[in-house]
């Protein structure tokens, strides 16, 4: 796959230390343990590519891997974690609100959500950001193999029909870093954004 070549780049502490890139950036986001790293790693085939966690929290710092020179997958730390001080909360709320205003070269955003507890407030917020600065939206839909086939599609059409609200390019699709469900279809809509 395209994807295997990916290699850590470097890591920022926050989006005001990014520097200019003229390639395409698609970037991982979504609450404290939903699975941003794991996907990452699933995609990549890369077990130890990003930093997994049991303990939500884990990505703390803007990890960007670069595919090739004009291509990179950017790990956003979680957001939402009850035990982060509310002032770090709202700092990373605001700047990741402005990451996805003004950081040119990011091309797509992929939003993770625990397929069992999808569309939480800043889960719904983060979706509205990215449709306002009209960037595509992969919603991958995590732990897919939490559930028994039924109750996944059940949540996935519920999502579907409820992200027809963020009137944007919203594609919603079961995912498991796990036993690889949904795996191709994600890559399908990545390498699509990437021009790949
Ligand atoms: P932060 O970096 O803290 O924001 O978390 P994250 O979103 O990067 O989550 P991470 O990938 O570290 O995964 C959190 C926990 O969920 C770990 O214990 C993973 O093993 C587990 N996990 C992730 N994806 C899956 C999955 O598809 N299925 C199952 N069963 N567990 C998963
Ligand atoms: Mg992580």
């Amino acid at each position: 796959s395209y994807f295997t070549q990916a290699k850590f780049l470097t890591s920022a502490p926050d989006i005001a230390h990014l520097t200019p890139f003229d390639g395409i950036e698609i970037a991982f986001a979504g609450r404290s343990n939903a699975g941003k790293s794991s996907a990452l790693n699933k995609i990549t085939r890369q077990n130890s590519l990003a930093r997994t966690s049991k303990t939500p929290g884990r990505t703390q710092l803007i990890n960007l891997f670069e595919l090739d020179e004009q291509r990179r997958l950017v790990d956003l730390p979680g957001y939402g974690y009850a035990k982060v001080p509310l002032a770090m909360k709202q700092k990373w709320q605001k700047s990741l609100g402005e990451y996805l205003q003004k950081r040119e070269c990011l091309k797509g955003l992929v939003v993770l959500m625990d397929i069992r507890h999808p569309l939480k407030d800043l889960d719904q917020e983060l979706i509205y950001w990215a449709v306002s600065a009209k960037l595509p939206v992969l919603i991958l839909l995590t732990k897919a193999d939490k559930l028994k086939a039924g109750k996944r599609k059940q949540q996935v059409l519920m999502v579907r029909e409820a992200s027809l609200a963020f009137m944007g390019d919203v594609t919603v699709q079961a995912f498991s870093s796990l036993t690889g469900v949904g795996l191709p279809e994600a890559e399908n809509v990545l390498l699509n954004w990437l021009g790949v």
